[in-house]
């Protein structure tokens, strides 16, 4: 399989303590993000992200497929926050298979897998881990909406999910956050909400709590 039968521009970088002498059991080095950049951005934007949340897992990061007026995102919307259902539906499966061919691809576990988004990749992320929980261990989603409801609701009991917020965010209310949470509780997620004195941006704190939410799961009971 060549690079290009894997469906995405995308990068990928191999755990670090694979080639050095931390080479162990380190559970961290297990660790695949997948990380999924918002509107506008590409494969190289969330680099610096997943390094700093844990810089020895390895990182698959594509660059979404659709271009509004030339930035690329991983869906359709019709405007603002009303999503073009049928190709959200359309691009998650093509994401999920690209999450699966490249486990294959570059050899890593799906179940030790976690997908890092931001905005419009937090949105498809979360569309991911609800219509193809096999391929996601778990989710971290920044300034994520409802993306969808399945009709049939997806039992996630054995998923960890990390919603991060901001209080004053313009694009996402603090209802839809909500509904979110809401959402992914009734699937029977380790679901946890954190507020951030934010707007749609990232600032420092998303970071810091990301990273001391990944060490409890990892620690506590992810592998
Ligand atoms: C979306 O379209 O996914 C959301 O509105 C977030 C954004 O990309 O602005």
């Amino acid at each position: 399989m060549t690079i290009n039968d894997l469906g995405f521009i995308h990068r990928f970088i191999k755990s670090s303590s694979s080639s050095s002498i931390a080479r162990t059991n380190d559970k961290k080095s297990k660790l695949t993000f997948v990380l999924l950049h918002g509107t506008g951005g590409n494969e190289d934007d969330l680099i610096f992200l997943g390094k700093q949340i844990e810089p020895a897992a390895s990182i698959l990061s594509p660059r979404g497929k659709v271009l509004e007026n030339g930035m690329p995102r991983f869906f359709k919307r019709l405007a603002e926050g009303i999503f073009d259902i049928e190709d959200l539906k359309f691009r998650t499966n093509e994401l999920a298979d690209f999450i699966q061919k490249c486990s294959l691809h570059y050899k890593f576990d799906l179940h030790k897998t976690i997908a890092i988004g931001f905005s419009n990749g937090a949105n498809i992320a979360a569309s991911t881990i609800l219509l193809h929980p096999e391929v996601l261990k778990g989710a971290i989603l920044f300034r994520a909406m409802v993306p969808l409801v399945p009709d049939n609701l997806p039992d996630l009991s054995n998923k960890h999910i990390l919603l991060s917020a901001g209080l004053s965010d313009p694009i996402v209310s603090t209802k839809q956050t909500q509904n979110l949470y809401n959402l992914f509780h009734k699937t029977g997620a380790n679901v946890q909400l954190k507020w951030q004195h934010s707007s749609h941006n990232l600032i420092p704190d998303d970071i810091v709590y990301a990273k001391e939410w990944l060490i409890k799961i990892v620690t506590d009971k992810f592998l």
